[in-house]
């Protein structure tokens, strides 16, 4: 199956390809890919992602997937959320989200969040869109540790790895993520259609 991937953040675009990239599913390089802006307006992961996928599914001809996501905070009501990546302004970097995160959190005990992700796959004339979850627990860090992968990961502590997301390779990442997780679901679904 040929694919696009309905995302112009780089960084998401290889996690995705790495975990997705077998013989069967042929990834279209980003340059061949017709990008669009989409107007992330929806309530929930799930729609804001239909929504990229049908967008860059019609643009291209081809099927699309995409991948919304964020991090959740318990003790901030489940902020940011939808929010994200603009979590501390529509232009916020991932440092000012993450210095906002670090303000926010300041003296609060409860330290749990969880990143989800939610991924929607469209194919050009079929109406259904395809879809599926995953999700990750950890706990928010009082400071930075690390410096790989990318957003709220040198802040998120995860016990499955005993360290943070910051500080794990991007396989030890990929192996318990919320988007390994969502897009090993993915994977199982399309086997049973
Ligand atoms: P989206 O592109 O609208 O789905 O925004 C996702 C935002 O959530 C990113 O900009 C990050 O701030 C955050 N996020 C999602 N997945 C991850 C991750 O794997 N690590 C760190 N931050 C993430």
């Amino acid at each position: 199956m040929r694919l696009v991937i309905a995302s112009n953040n780089l960084r998401k675009r290889r996690e995705i390809e790495a975990i997705l990239g077998t013989p069967r599913i042929n990834i279209v390089p980003a340059e061949q890919t017709r990008f669009i802006e989409v107007v992330e307006d929806g309530d929930t992961f799930a729609a804001n992602a239909e929504k990229k996928a049908r967008a860059f599914a019609g643009a291209n001809g081809l099927p699309a997937l995409a991948d919304d996501s964020g991090l959740m905070v318990e003790a901030l009501g489940g902020a940011p959320g939808v929010y994200s990546s603009r979590y501390a302004g529509e232009t916020a970097s991932d440092a000012d989200n993450n210095d906002k995160l670090i303000r926010e959190m300041q003296g609060v005990k409860n330290r749990k969040a969880s990143f989800v992700c939610a991924l929607c796959l469209i194919i050009p004339g079929e109406n259904e869109a395809i879809t599926a979850e995953g999700h990750v627990d950890g706990l928010i860090l009082e400071v930075p540790d690390g410096v790989a992968g990318f957003g709220y990961d040198p802040l998120f502590y995860c016990p499955e790895l005993g360290k943070s997301f910051a500080r794990a390779t991007a396989e030890e990442k990929a192996s318990v993520s919320h988007r390994g997780r969502a897009l090993r679901n993915m994977v199982e679904n399309l086997g049973k259609l």
